[in-house]
């Protein structure tokens, strides 16, 4: 029974975790334990008010389990509200709660209401008991006779227990430079990281780690989370001068206001924590798992892609992209996608977006050529839409040039020389439905990758009423989402990756109907290993698309073997984006040799179990391991920067094997080398790895 309630004491067990929280005196929620199992009825004693002075009168609301803004609370609040008299105070009290099992998921929800009001909000708790995790949201469902309008809400408030120190990890970016790892301790104040560009965005990623400042790879104690939402979010951790730390999460209140008319609710997006005993490789690991068991919308294995944006970008035709297919199928390639280019008066990036019509200079008998050549080539086909912009100069915007978020006394900015559309709007939204209805019905395309090339700037709502006009950073997302969902329902065999000028709307939001993501426009594989380590933090080797591009790299000018940049891109699904017109024989050759090798491993890469065993951040060198759920079968890849003064490299250690198993090791030198799991672990193996930009593929297979 993971939920039991005894005498005002909730309590949620997970497969190694207790999660508690009782009703005080006050009829406050307050939060009580977190972390190692432990015997939660034990926990009455907690349960208590605490008052420091008239200043501090009741501390206790410091972890209270959701912060409803009224009477003595100061910490991040997780809802605030104003009534239609003007009143802008809660007083939410318990009113009861229930559980509910879905396919044996057992979700424990409580209700409270205002104690004046007719608003009721509803705490959800659904239980990931074998991965350690809840899933948490709030709903704020208005039952009374006139509006509320809706300052914050949260998804949820995460208390972390008593610690000497706070150290929270979380990532920074930027365009080509994304999920970059950062730490920092925690002193009294907030930390906020936070979108506020209209998407999920490169320069933060909702989620948060929190330990002592000791926690390890492999070892220590982590409490973590992400949130489920693709546009404007906020995460805060907020220190108190009483030494408490809470996790605040959920859609950005800045600029923000939603409306909530009589029988209206208003739902916020899920929030998931987790705790583990184990260090940052096992929350990794179980954030893995919980997407690949309940995000994401399909368990397939992903098919090695080509992509021929670096090869051709918009100078796009028939021609040459069959040339392409033909070389990127002898290299044993699944999937041929054509990216952008390919539609409208497409020349650049200065024109064409929203017109989505072949270009028949480009395709003169459309896209039936390619997509047949490219079937019978053995390949399936995908394209590339970017449905949320529009270029100025376009068919589409010269119509309707009303359909853009815009200010009637301001220019918009143009960011790519393009502006987005107003998918709020019934109207555009339809437009973006029937338009990908009429790509995807009139054409046999199995993988759609969608862009989102700018954020949002001047965000007004045209078309609604001024009490309405901060909703539109909500209402862009609900909107894609719908949109989304829809095309997934009419369209099953279809398959999608989220994409925003490389990685900027990655979250579990997304991950509900995409099923892979591009984590960065930068294809240079020695920069994509820190990337892709920062990514795998929290989202699966199997959804990180990964390219193979050229040498030297067209960003940074850097040279690097094709094999390293093989073996970078196979810690992730496969792809190829360079220009196969300009490689050699040889390199088909190599390349059609690495991505045979990569069909043979890529169910350990996409399903096993991921290790990260050394970080350019700490070593010249990187490595990562992956094993199978029974142990039997692993690889390692490991990569060299520079190799100075001469140095031998540590014996790289292991993880996940079975200790008393002896394993075939093959990858070191021509021999096949036999040692146990516990000599693997503990002692390490020897890396044959010199020189610069060096790299190894190491496979291990148990004996019976
Ligand atoms: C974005 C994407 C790229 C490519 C271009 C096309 O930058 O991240 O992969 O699709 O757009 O314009």
């Amino acid at each position: 029974m993971p939920i039991s309630v005894h005498e005002g004491l909730f309590e949620i067990q997970t497969r190694q975790t207790s999660y508690v929280f009782g009703v005080n005196e006050q009829g406050i929620l307050q939060h009580l334990y977190w972390g190692k199992t432990i015997a939660a009825q034990e926990c009455a004693y907690r349960l208590r008010s605490r008052s420091h002075s008239s200043f501090d009168a009741q501390v206790e609301r410091e972890y209270e389990e959701y912060s409803f803004w009224g009477g003595v609370g100061y910490v991040e609040p997780t809802l605030k509200v104003r009534f239609s008299d003007h009143v802008r105070d809660l007083k939410m009290v318990y009113e009861g709660y229930r559980i509910v099992t879905d396919n044996g998921v057992e979700e424990l929800i409580l209700t409270l209401k205002d104690a004046h009001y007719d608003l009721l909000v509803h705490l959800h708790y659904k239980v990931i008991a074998e991965w350690d995790m809840i899933e948490r949201y709030a709903e704020a469902v208005n039952a009374g006779k006139t509006a509320i309008v809706i300052e914050n809400m949260q998804s949820a408030a995460w208390a972390v227990p008593y610690l000497p120190q706070y150290r929270m990890t979380h990532v920074t970016g930027r365009w080509s430079g994304e999920y970059q790892l950062r730490d920092t301790v925690l002193s009294e104040g907030k930390k906020t990281i936070e979108s506020r560009r209209g998407f999920t965005g490169p320069h933060a990623n909702p989620w948060f780690a929190i330990d002592d400042g000791t926690a390890t790879e492999t070892a220590g104690n982590v409490w973590f989370g992400a949130l489920g939402w693709s546009g404007n979010w906020k995460i805060v951790a907020e220190k108190s001068s009483f030494n408490h730390v809470r996790v605040t999460g959920g859609i950005n209140d800045f600029d923000s206001e939603w409306l909530l008319q009589p029988g209206e609710t208003f739902t916020a997006p899920v929030f998931v924590g987790g705790y583990t005993p184990s260090g940052f490789g096992e929350m990794s690991r179980s954030f893995h798992r919980y997407q690949r068991e309940y995000v994401l919308p399909g368990a397939a294995t992903r098919k090695v892609l080509y992509n021929s944006w670096e090869a051709t970008t918009f100078d796009v035709n028939v021609k040459e992209q069959i040339e392409l297919a033909q070389k990127a199928a002898k290299m044993g390639v699944e999937r041929f996608v054509v990216d952008d280019g390919w539609f409208g008066k497409r020349d650049s990036d200065r024109a064409g977006l929203g017109d989505w019509y072949v270009n028949p200079q480009k395709f003169p008998e459309g896209l039936g050529a390619l997509i047949e050549k490219v079937k019978e080539l053995g390949m399936d086909f995908g394209i590339w839409v970017e449905p949320e912009s529009v270029n100025p100069d376009s068919e589409l915007y010269r119509q309707h040039p009303e359909w853009v978020y815009h200010f009637p006394t301001r220019t918009g900015s143009q960011l790519r020389n393009q502006l987005l559309l107003n998918i709020a709007k019934p109207e555009v939204k339809q437009f973006i439905i029937g338009f990908m209805t009429e790509l995807l019905s009139s054409h046999p395309i199995s993988f759609i990758k969608w862009d989102m090339n700018r954020t949002i700037t001047e965000p007004g709502l045209h078309g609604f009423p001024a009490g309405q006009q901060k909703e539109i950073w909500i209402r862009h997302v609900q909107s894609l989402y719908e949109i989304w969902a829809e095309l997934r329902e009419k369209f099953p065999h279809v398959e999608f990756e989220t994409c925003a000028g490389g990685g900027a709307r990655i979250d579990f939001g997304m991950l509900r109907f995409a099923d892979q993501a591009w984590p960065s426009d930068n294809t240079d594989a020695f920069d994509r290993l820190s990337i892709q380590e920062g990514f795998s933090y929290v989202y699966s080797p199997q959804v990180m698309m990964c390219w193979v591009t050229d040498s030297p790299n067209g960003m940074n000018g850097r040279k690097l073997p094709l094999s390293f940049r093989f073996h970078s891109a196979m810690t992730g699904s496969l792809g190829i984006g360079g220009n196969l017109k300009e490689w050699s024989e040889e390199e088909i050759e190599e390349a059609g040799g690495h991505i045979q090798r990569y069909k043979e491993i890529r169910h350990l890469v996409q399903k096993g179990r991921q290790y990260r065993l050394a970080s350019l951040r700490k070593s010249p060198q990187a490595a990562v391991q992956y094993v199978s759920d029974d142990r039997t079968e692993s690889i390692v890849f490991a990569f060299l920067h520079a190799q100075n003064f001469g140095g031998r490299l540590p014996d790289l250690k292991l993880d996940g094997l079975a200790e008393h198993k002896i394993y075939d090791i093959e990858g070191i030198g021509d021999e096949v080398l036999q040692l146990h799991g516990s000599t693997l672990m503990n002692a390490g193996l020897p890396l044959p790895l010199r020189g610069d930009f060096d790299s190894v593929l190491i496979s291990l297979k148990a004996r019976e």
